[in-house]
């Protein structure tokens, strides 16, 4: 097949992009694909117009290129891609309008708020701890953990080092103690859990991209009863949002509190694919190897 890999672009998650996007297309490669990498600028149309694929490997992560906007534009171009389509992007990159979709079909997340800065000046949002997180970015990129102590200042300030600083629509949710847990989707299966351990405490954007800053658990040391909730509410979620090919669950797990105490926090409709990356990970330990991975999703697309 000729296939475009889409990567970079300029989001805020750009360079893990391109590592998601050089390793997608090196993996197509060995098996015998002619592609052709294309680094999106706003000439992206014009670029897959000549490039002419049979497919499109969209690896763009986070806004624009996760969000629906570039889905979009290949519908129109009636180009086949990878991952999911328009409407399913447009809803999962949107932690908020993600809840709306999948709450009412009894998936637990957490009770979150949409605040903007001003108002965050004014008053907490809700009682701390709390997480405060641009409703549609990825890779931890902006997010913080507001304590108890106010880390973070107190009261939060236009000087203060914050998401408020940089992102006008903010997600509050309550920090859930416990456990950083993620489960893939790959087809019509859920993949395995794997549990994260940060020494730092924080699964932020260093400790995701830093080799040896997160120890990954895969398959994650937790009760049948978790695991079986994790893989569950993945595919469930998958499916209510209408996913193509490949997504990747996240959640906290307060493991003082059972199933009861597992939240879904977001759904990833285009997961990393770097070699740090879970998804690959999760595929390797069900003997899934990381060319065949990439090639399963290109044949979810066609
Ligand atoms: N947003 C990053 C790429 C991920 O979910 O893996
Ligand atoms: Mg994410």
């Amino acid at each position: 097949l000729h296939i475009a890999v889409l990567m970079g672009g300029w989001s805020a998650e750009r360079e893990v992009s391109l590592v998601t996007g050089n390793g997608v297309a090196d993996a197509l490669e060995s098996r015998g694909h002619r592609v052709t990498r294309i680094d999106m600028g706003r000439d992206v149309a014009q670029r897959l117009a000549e490039a002419a694929p049979d497919v499109v490997f969209n690896a763009l992560h986070g806004t624009p290129g996760e969000d629906g906007s570039v889905q979009g534009l290949m519908d129109l171009m009636g180009l086949k891609y990878t991952h999911s389509g328009l409407e399913t992007s447009v809803i999962a990159i949107d932690k908020e309008l993600t809840k709306m979709v999948l709450v009412p079909h009894g998936i637990r997340m957490p009770a979150g708020t949409i605040v903007d800065s001003e108002s965050l000046f004014a008053a907490d949002p809700m009682a701390r701890p709390y997480v405060l997180k641009p409703v549609n970015e990825g890779s931890s990129v902006g997010v913080a953990i507001v304590t108890r102590d106010g880390n973070y200042g107190d009261p939060i300030g236009r000087d203060v080092k914050g998401p408020w600083q940089e992102f006008d629509r903010l997600l509050a949710e309550p920090f859930i103690r416990g456990r950083e847990l993620t489960t893939a989707v790959l087809g019509d299966e859920a993949l395995e859990v794997t549990e994260l351990r940060p020494k730092s405490g924080f699964y932020d954007y260093d400790a995701k991209y830093t080799d040896g800053l997160t120890e990954h658990v895969c398959p994650a040391d937790i009760p049948a009863e978790i695991r079986a909730a994790c893989l569950d509410m993945a595919l469930k979620a998958h499916r209510l949002l209408g996913c193509r090919g490949c997504s990747r669950s996240d959640f906290r797990w307060d493991d003082e509190k059972g199933v009861e105490g597992l939240y879904l926090l977001e759904v990833n409709t285009q997961p990393g694919m770097t070699p740090l990356s879970l998804v690959p990970e999760q595929a390797r330990a069900r003997g899934i190897d990381y060319a065949t991975l990439v090639e399963r999703i290109v044949e979810a697309a066609l």
